[in-house]
């Protein structure tokens, strides 16, 4: 493969929206890579969504220290796609990292404790051969230790240079909300928070996304496609090379067979639009300005181009939405 530079129009193609009251701008689509970059992907696949992503002006990369399969396998790929293609650009990416979930054996390798972030996060760094990462996420909370204890070990990691900002996932309202107090105190305010949000998930709507906007944290949406479901690829039947029939550890077929009706309607519905479902489902979350980016994941470069087009179309009538709302019933 020829030596990549990226393309010099990158910076013209998509808008960066600042993520709460912070310095940091992100742009209005992120990519993840939770799926497609495990240790059995096809590594050049891997290597030419990263481009493609960066050459169309996105900066963002998220990743987890259990993203694979196996486990820590994402990291691996994506710290080898910096080496070959990235290492000038480094300046120029926001790559995020994880901890809150199963990792490794024994009482270290789960949860919240200082013990298990500290290490883990030195694990990450390792496998992606960097000094830092720019956001560092507590994953999901931890009603069993301390919220003092997992947001301390945030406060450290930032002051150590380890990370940047620190963010939360899948943290409810309540406990959001005292994670950032705490943050605050320590004099390391929370980024960022990173939930569930589609058409097809909306739980956010019932005080999370007012909190965020209330607290001056930003809002990195996940799964905004339902993993595909809300896309055209399943409407003809279940193709071969899809999440849910290739994967099905977090997609089943059986919750797409019965999304289907919900998923047809929609797709009339972004026709009329003049999109397709897909384009049509991140619009849809990019039209609140309380939301800083969307953040989707991509098998193939040209879902992330098809994607893209969806931050040119965010304005929805009345209609249109009373229209998805009563399909969403
Ligand atoms: N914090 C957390 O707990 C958490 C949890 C989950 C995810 N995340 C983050 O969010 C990221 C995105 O999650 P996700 O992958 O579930 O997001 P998603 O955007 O809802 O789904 C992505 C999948 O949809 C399909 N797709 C995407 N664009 C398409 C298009 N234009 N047309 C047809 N199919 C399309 C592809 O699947 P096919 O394989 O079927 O082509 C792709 O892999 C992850 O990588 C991760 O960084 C975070």
């Amino acid at each position: 493969m020829a030596k990549y530079k990226a393309d010099s129009k990158r910076y013209d193609k998509i808008n960066y929206r600042r993520t709460g009251n912070s310095g940091l701008l992100l742009p209005e689509i992120s990519l993840g890579l939770w799926h497609n970059f495990g240790k059995n992907d096809d590594f050049d696949n891997a290597r030419n969504l990263i481009k493609c992503a960066f050459d169309n002006g996105i900066t963002h990369f998220d990743l987890a220290n259990n993203y694979g399969p196996p486990y820590g396998s994402a990291e691996k790929t994506f710290g080898k796609i910096l080496k070959k293609d990235f290492k000038k650009y480094r300046d120029q990416l926001i790559i995020s990292s994880k901890a809150g979930y199963d990792m490794w054996p024994g009482p270290y390798g789960n949860f919240g404790s200082k013990k298990y972030l500290f290490s883990s996060l030195d694990q990450s760094l390792k496998r992606m051969n960097l000094d830092y990462v720019d956001i560092f996420y507590h994953h999901r909370p931890d009603y069993n230790t301390p919220l003092e204890e997992t947001m301390g070990a945030l406060d450290l990691i930032v002051k150590q240079g380890k990370a940047l900002y620190v963010g939360l996932s899948n943290y409810q309202p309540k406990e959001a909300e005292k994670a950032f107090s705490i943050l605050k105190k320590l004099g390391t305010p929370c980024l960022i928070h990173q939930p569930r949000y589609s058409l097809f998930d909306r739980w956010v709507e019932d005080g999370l996304l007012d909190l965020l906007s209330n607290s001056g944290v930003g809002a990195i949406c996940f799964s905004p496609l339902a993993q595909g479901m809300l896309t055209d690829k399943y409407i003809k039947g279940l193709p071969k090379d899809s999440r849910a029939v290739k994967d099905g550890r977090y997609l089943k077929t059986d919750q797409v067979l019965d999304k289907l009706p919900k998923i047809k309607a929609l797709h009339e519905v972004a026709l009329s639009r003049n999109q397709n479902l897909a384009q049509m489902a991140i619009s849809w979350i990019l039209k609140d300005d309380r939301i800083t980016s969307v953040l989707i994941g991509a098998s193939k470069p040209a879902q992330i181009l098809d994607n893209l087009k969806a931050t040119k179309n965010t304005t929805f009538s009345t209609e249109e939405l009373e229209k998805i709302n009563i399909i969403l019933k």
